[in-house]
């Protein structure tokens, strides 16, 4: 969950996400799926716990993660000590042959801590320093706070090193949220820090940042501070290396925790949960070569009527992140929230359809927050496992219900997605985007990401998410939606990519600056001119809600751009308005392979129209399955498996063959996914 907005920046990487580690991998023991989900028994008495031990067998829940807000109950004053609690409730746990995951607890500081340290308070951008009676990490540059956090996490990997419940850590919780970026004394000189090991010299800072523009050079790193608020636009370099700065001061605080517990505990995976699609101020392609295992939460946005287009989208990112391996759904809703507008309950079969998408798109564990619902705090209107109105409710028949079909699952375990089409994605690049005096407010790196995912999902075509400087090689066709900020290393990357045979799509607004938010020498498209065989002149946003005519059918919306063509061939022009005869998508034949550009915002229908005939031309399978209808596939060696989703109101019938996993039964020749229900057969 994002509680709060966080403050946006940008950037284009350092240095290229380096091929993932080998991981230590898994929770440690069963073979099965993982289900459980968060437990905070603190909140509850002992008669309750035992009460919920027996429920979690009923449900089959084979993990729970403990002790992710409980510092102030291990540690009542600093560096004393009461694991009373921990222990029986682990010793418990572990009597039942449930496993634990167990959290550090370092998210959120006790009262104590706080008020011995009330200089790492995180600040917000305007100066604000915010208070206690929430949650929310200290300021991550904080020393005092990172000696508490080193202090409690020695402890507890010291003590339940070799308890028989442990399974795997749970580090913090959702680094970056609620407070990412602080503007805190502490940050700023550890910034000043970052910076001089970034660039060396002061000199070489101000030529990244071209302060030479309104008069802000620097002659020395103390004159720097963090991008306040400031009487108006603040430097954007600025803003993107603090942004960079922030994720990495973050990272550091994990890794100093994970170094603590894997030298008691070498042998277990480390994890820390991500919100793949939904934290905008991490560089998850960074933190991911760090954990052991990717691990992710995941709501829904209750409103959106296409919401579970989006959780696939967020479940294809993080198996993305994950290079393909299986990762945890660490934590999703059993039905409402509580923190969105108006927080809608799930409808019914959609929990399981919910946790059966995240599964398709390669996760081996299905994880809710929480076992049981709240009865006090911040989250009490949030659902559960176990709801406030208990085991007589379709929650919890529903939540034991997915229990034993995930075991009916467990065959699938290690079986892997795979996906012969990318769709490029880049934080550095959003951070860019969302700073202000943008050509347009309507170029959003992420409506267009959504837009391009969405025609890929109802064409049936799975994908991965990859960054620009990753490893392309693997993809037929690579999609660049509005990928602002591309650096020249990217730009090489990607032309080399459709010099040796690969198909590339991108839409407008790409490539428009560097990773220091400037432009490229030349113009737009900078780097990714030559693949697509055009230079453009002037970009020419439209007014909102103006629409143009497209000669080849559909219209176009938000966008357009003067082109000149360096050897594209125009596929479509507009037809009218403000860019009438100019080239609205081009089709370049580079090398072996070919790069295509959509210089606009097309509708819907034509958007994936364009993208089947990308798709086609590039050998890419296009299912096309009926409107509704989720199918994705895993396999492991020669045993393949496909999982249908059917999220429509009428049963819909496909060709199909195998055995039904759920149900056991044979399926010859045709299979018939009722409605608002998941089937998922053995091929
Ligand atoms: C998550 C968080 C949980 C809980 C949940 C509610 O972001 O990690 O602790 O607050 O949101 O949706």
């Amino acid at each position: 969950m994002t509680l709060s907005p966080q403050p946006t920046t940008t950037s284009a990487p350092q240095t290229a996400p380096a091929p993932q580690p080998a991981r230590l991998g898994w929770p440690r023991g069963t073979a099965d799926l993982r289900y459980g989900g968060d437990y905070n028994p603190e909140q509850w008495t002992r008669e309750t716990w035992l009460e919920d031990i027996e429920l979690m067998k009923q449900a089959r829940v084979n993990l729970v993660s403990v002790g992710i807000f409980n510092w102030g109950l291990i540690e009542p004053r600093q560096g004393e000590y009461d694991f009373a609690q921990l222990d029986e409730i682990m010793d418990l746990l572990a009597g039942a042959g449930i496993d634990v995951d167990l959290g550090t607890p370092t998210a959120s500081p006790p009262a104590w801590f706080w008020k011995a340290y009330p200089d790492s308070r995180p600040v917000t951008r305007d100066g604000v320093p915010l208070g206690f009676g929430s949650r929310g990490m200290a300021s991550p540059s904080s020393p005092h706070y990172r000696r508490a956090a080193a202090a409690v996490t020695e402890q507890l990997a010291r003590r339940y090193a070799d308890h028989p419940a442990l399974a795997m850590w749970h580090v913090h919780n959702e680094y970056g949220a609620p407070v990412g970026e602080s503007y805190d004394e502490h940050s700023v000189s550890a910034f000043r820090g970052w910076l001089a090991a970034r660039y060396g010299t002061v000199d070489a800072l101000n030529s990244a940042w071209g302060t030479a523009f309104w008069g802000q050079r620097y002659q020395d790193w103390s004159e720097i501070d963090a991008p306040r608020l400031a009487a108006t636009v603040t430097n954007p370099a600025q803003r993107l290396d603090f942004a960079r700065f922030t994720s990495d001061a973050l990272l550091e605080c994990f890794v100093a925790e994970r170094d603590i517990i894997r030298a008691h505990t070498p042998q277990l995976a480390v994890t820390t949960n991500f919100m793949a699609s939904s934290c905008p101020s991490m560089d998850y392609w960074k933190w991911a070569r760090e954990v052991d295992v990717v691990s992710n939460d995941h709501y829904l946005t209750a409103e959106r009527e296409d919401n579970h287009i989006l959780l696939a989208l967020d479940a294809d990112l993080t198996r993305s992140l994950a290079g393909g391996r299986p990762w945890m759904l660490m934590e999703h809703s059993t039905s409402a929230v509580n923190w969105q507008p108006r927080n809608l309950a799930k409808r019914p079969g959609e929990l399981a359809l919910n946790s059966l998408s995240h599964f398709a798109r390669g996760a081996d564990a299905i994880m809710f927050f929480q076992f049981r619902a709240s009865r006090s705090g911040a989250e009490k209107f949030h659902s559960a496992m176990l709801p406030h109105a208990g085991t007589d409710s379709r929650v919890w028949r529903e939540v034991t219900a997915l229990g034993s079909d995930l075991a009916a699952l467990a065959s699938m375990r290690g079986s892997t997605v795979d996906a012969r089409v990318a769709i490029l994605w880049d934080w550095e690049s959003f951070w860019a985007q969302d700073l202000e005096w943008r050509p347009s407010v309507d170029l959003r790196h992420r409506e267009r990401i959504e837009a391009y995912y969405t025609a890929l999902w109802q064409l049936g075509v799975t994908v991965d998410f990859v960054h620009p400087e990753g490893d392309l090689s693997g993809y037929d066709a690579l999609i660049a939606p509005s990928l602002y900020a591309v650096t020249s290393r990217g730009g090489r990357a990607l032309t080399d990519y459709v010099r040796g045979g690969g198909r590339l799509l991108v839409s407008f607004g790409s490539g428009l600056v560097d990773e220091f938010d400037a432009v490229h020498p030349g113009g737009f498209p900078g780097p990714l001119s030559e693949p697509l065989g055009l230079t453009i002149e002037e970009l020419l946003p439209f007014r909102s809600g103006e629409t143009a005519a497209l000669d080849t059918g559909g219209t176009a919306t938000v966008w357009a751009d003067d082109i000149r063509l360096d050897g594209a061939e125009v596929v479509t022009r507009f037809a009218d308005g403000r860019a009438a005869g100019e080239p609205a998508v081009t089709r370049n034949a580079f090398g072996a392979g070919v790069g295509w550009y959509v210089s606009t915002r097309p509708d819907a229908e034509t958007l994936r129209g364009l993208v089947a005939r990308v798709l086609g031309e590039a050998g890419v399978e296009i299912p096309g399955p009926p409107e509704g209808l989720e199918v994705v596939e895993r396999s492991a060696g020669s045993a393949r498996y496909r999982v249908y989703l059917n999220h429509t109101d009428a049963d819909l019938t496909v060709a199909a063959s195998g055995r039904e996993l759920l149900s056991g039964a044979a399926v010859t020749g045709s299979l018939t996914v009722p409605a608002r229900s998941p089937r998922i057969i053995a091929l």
